[in-house]
């Protein structure tokens, strides 16, 4: 089962206080089932109970045991599985923030999200259920075939047959139902992609008034999703009902066997006592075990498609570098997943703080080549080398210390003004302020009644486009690392704002490497060579 070992893999710091609680889960299982035996061994003889007074205290005693162990897995168990929860959330998170950029591209952000959501909370019930049913479902299990074995070797036999044989219908039923959940999840997965991504682009939906394309769109994958869900749930329905024949068919016969037993005068009719409450406690058991296993069938694929996407594919090396001269580029053939299109980059070199323009028209490969650049893509050709060490050797700390990216689509946090620049550092309003009038937001910023404490909203929806792209810019310049990448940085910018932006650059990129797609001529007047994407070739222009 990948759920099971997905579980046990993960407990980290939760491991040592799961295994105490589901110990005592275990106790108190063989405490509630001790209840039913005590009142069957004291009926043996007779069913007028003799020793009542001593009856009455021991069902109190272990009533109040019970009820002690079950307030501890309550307060500890419950606790534990929400905590775990959280925890499994963050390590998706920072298996996620480790995987490759280019990985990134062909992932729905969205459907992870929910494929994680699901996982962590399927485990957080999944891992109070282990507590809660599992631990119970052991000890009342072993203690029923003790205690059957006591009175009838032939009838624990004939139980352990049977429900093997249910534990291996089970499996086998759980084998066949794969298919289906997989079917069912690639559909569920279009439907998520699909809606996650009209949900993030409401306002898109609203401002070309699209509502019944989107609604269309959704309509349809609704669709594929309920045709599968049947499928599904006929499925469940169907190993449903075996599992219960099976387990009915050993109740009756079994209540059958013993009744005979009693008429024969060969059993105490106590011993009913114990297989009615037994049977029932067990019964119990089975239907939330068979609950359990089928969420947990489910979650095997959930876990499956998790996999496949956190399969961290990178290839990076642990050549650490020091100090370095001159990034050079070259014989670079790259191809984007599913295009024909070639991105070629016969020759490209950039020394330590040097600036280098790059110019072209729109969909020849600028993007892509900074993003080769700063090896979040990786080129099926050629030479991406720091001085002269091939970029698959560098250890990727180098490139997350010392490589900014600030692209055109300006994405920003949906937290205050200030964290978005400031991004966990200790950072003064002041120099902030005075960034601010270097770049021509310091008398906007003034006048936001909350200043800088202003939130900003999803992805910076509540600044205009020109005063978004210079928090991003700035957001990226504060950040003080050593290599820049800049995308068409003042796009968004009116010509006397764009004079001040370019100003800023100028002074805070001096002593930095710094390539910038551009087509502003004063942009290029601060670099000291200009390359030109031409026919999806980047070359020298001279
Ligand atoms: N993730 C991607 N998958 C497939 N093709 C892509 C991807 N990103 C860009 N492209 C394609 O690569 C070419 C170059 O794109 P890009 O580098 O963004 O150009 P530019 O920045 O010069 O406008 C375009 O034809 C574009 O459609
Ligand atoms: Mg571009």
């Amino acid at each position: 089962m990948n759920a099971i070992k997905f579980l046990v893999k993960n407990l980290d710091k939760y491991r040592f206080k799961f295994f105490v609680i589901f110990i005592i889960g275990i106790f108190d299982g063989v405490v509630g089932f001790l209840i039913p035996v005590t009142l069957s061994e004291f009926t043996k003889t007779s069913l007028v109970i003799v020793n009542f007074s001593k009856v009455v205290a021991i069902i109190i005693a272990l009533y109040v045991f019970s009820l002690i162990l079950q307030w501890f897995v309550r307060r500890y168990g419950e606790a534990l599985a929400m905590q775990f929860g959280i925890y499994l959330k963050v390590k998706f998170f920072k298996k996620l923030e480790a995987l490759p950029v280019s990985q990134h591209i062909n992932i729905h952000s969205g459907y992870v999200l929910s494929l994680i959501s699901k996982v962590t909370d399927e485990f957080q019930s999944l891992v109070f259920s282990v507590f809660w049913v599992f631990a119970h479902s052991i000890s009342h299990l072993l203690l029923f075939f003790i205690f059957t074995a006591r009175e009838s070797l032939l009838v624990a036999f004939y139980n352990t047959i049977i429900l093997s044989i249910f534990v291996v219908v089970s499996i086998f039923l759980s084998k066949k139902m794969i298919p289906i959940a997989k079917e069912l999840n690639i559909k569920r997965a279009g439907l998520l992609e699909t809606y996650v991504d009209f949900m993030t682009n409401m306002l898109t939906i609203k401002k070309l008034n699209i509502y019944s394309f989107a609604e269309n769109k959704i309509d349809q994958k609704v669709e594929d999703n309920y045709i599968q869900i049947q499928k599904l749930q006929n499925f469940h329905s169907n190993r449903w009902f075996i599992l219960h024949a099976l387990f009915g068919l050993t109740f009756v016969s079994t209540i059958c066997y013993f009744l005979y037993q009693i008429s024969q005068g060969d059993l105490s009719p106590s011993i009913l006592i114990l297989f009615v409450v037994a049977y029932a406690i067990i019964k119990g058991n089975v239907e939330r075990l068979s609950e359990i296993f089928k969420r947990l069938m489910e979650m095997n694929t959930y876990i499956k498609s998790l996999d496949d996407i956190l399969k961290n594919n990178k290839l990076s090396g642990d050549r650490k570098i020091a100090d370095w001269q001159a990034i050079k580029i070259a014989d670079v053939k790259f191809r984007h997943k599913e295009t024909e299109k070639e991105i070629i980059i016969p020759d490209f070199k950039i020394n330590k703080r040097e600036k280098v323009c790059i110019i072209g028209k729109s969909g020849e490969g600028k993007t892509t080549f900074l993003n080769i650049l700063a090896n979040f893509l990786h080129p099926q050709e050629g030479k991406c080398l720091i001085d002269n060490i091939s970029y698959k050797d560098i250890n990727q700390d180098f490139f997350i210390k010392n490589v900014v990216v600030i692209s055109q689509e300006v994405e920003l946090f949906n937290i205050s003004l200030r964290e978005n620049i400031v991004l966990g550092r200790d950072i003064g309003d002041e120099k902030i302020f005075n960034i601010f009038k270097e770049v021509d937001l310091y008398n906007w910023a003034k006048m936001l009644p909350k200043g800088l404490d202003t939130i900003v909203g999803e992805k910076g929806i509540k600044l205009s486009a020109g005063q978004k792209q210079r928090i991003n810019l700035i957001r990226g310049i504060v950040l003080d690392r050593e290599i820049y990448l800049l995308d068409e940085p003042i796009s968004h910018l009116d010509k006397k704002t764009a004079g001040k932006v370019i100003e800023f650059l100028k002074k805070n990129l001096s002593n930095k490497t710094a390539i910038i797609v551009t087509h502003h001529e004063v942009l290029k007047k601060i670099c000291d060579k200009i390359y030109v994407a031409e026919n999806n070739k980047l070359i020298k222009s001279f």
